[in-house]
């Protein structure tokens, strides 16, 4: 099984990156994790349509190549990142290709507050609803950093790597049910 994971924050000591290093760290044997970067791409504009960049070209066959999607968002302003919400664009487009289309998804995120990136999250469950996504909705991943623990390099404290673990099996799971 071969998961994509999309880190919605650029930041270098960022603590959505150490979450997702904490996903990676609990995935069971047999399932792949692979990271689909969007650093290097543009700011998305329809003048790219008939050609787009390498790095968008890229990111797209990556979540093509994708049993199934993890985003992991921080939340900016109570809304998923702009840096997210440009990699979800240039996933949409040309008009006809959405590249997420119909797949297993499922969101977590995490902030240091016990918001948890709910609101960023509930935004994005809209967005990838619009493409069809099959999206997982158990267990919920509002991940307080400081209640579990979270360091940008990947720590968790126990309470925090039982609920990574939990959620990583479940979404395995509901990849395997939904695909
Ligand atoms: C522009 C901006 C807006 C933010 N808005 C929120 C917010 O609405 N809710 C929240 O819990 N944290 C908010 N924060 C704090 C971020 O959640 C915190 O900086 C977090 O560490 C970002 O994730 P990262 O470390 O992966 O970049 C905001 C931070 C920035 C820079």
């Amino acid at each position: 099984m071969k998961i994509v994971y999309i880190v919605g924050s650029l930041a270098k000591e960022s603590l959505n990156r150490g979450l997702a290093k904490a996903l990676v760290a609990a995935s069971p044997e047999g399932v792949e994790f692979v990271e689909a970067p969007i650093n290097e791409l543009p700011v998305y504009n329809r003048d790219f349509d008939g050609d787009f960049p390498k790095a968008a070209l890229d990111l797209k066959a990556v979540i093509e190549s994708a049993d199934g999607v993890v985003f992991i968002t921080p939340e900016h302003n109570r809304m998923y990142s702009a840096a997210l919400a440009n990699a979800l664009e240039w996933s949409s487009r040309p008009w006809g290709s959405m590249s997420l289309f119909g797949k297993p998804v499922a969101t977590i995120g995490t902030s240091p507050s016990g918001v948890g990136t709910a609101s960023a999250q509930q935004h994005l469950r809209t967005t990838l609803a619009f493409f069809n996504t099959k999206i997982m909705g158990q267990p919920e991943g509002y991940i307080d950093a400081n209640k579990a623990g979270l360091t940008p390099a990947g720590e968790l404290n126990e309470g925090g790597r039982k609920i990574i673990e939990d959620f990583v099996g479940a979404f395995v799971d509901y990849v395997k049910a939904n695909s």
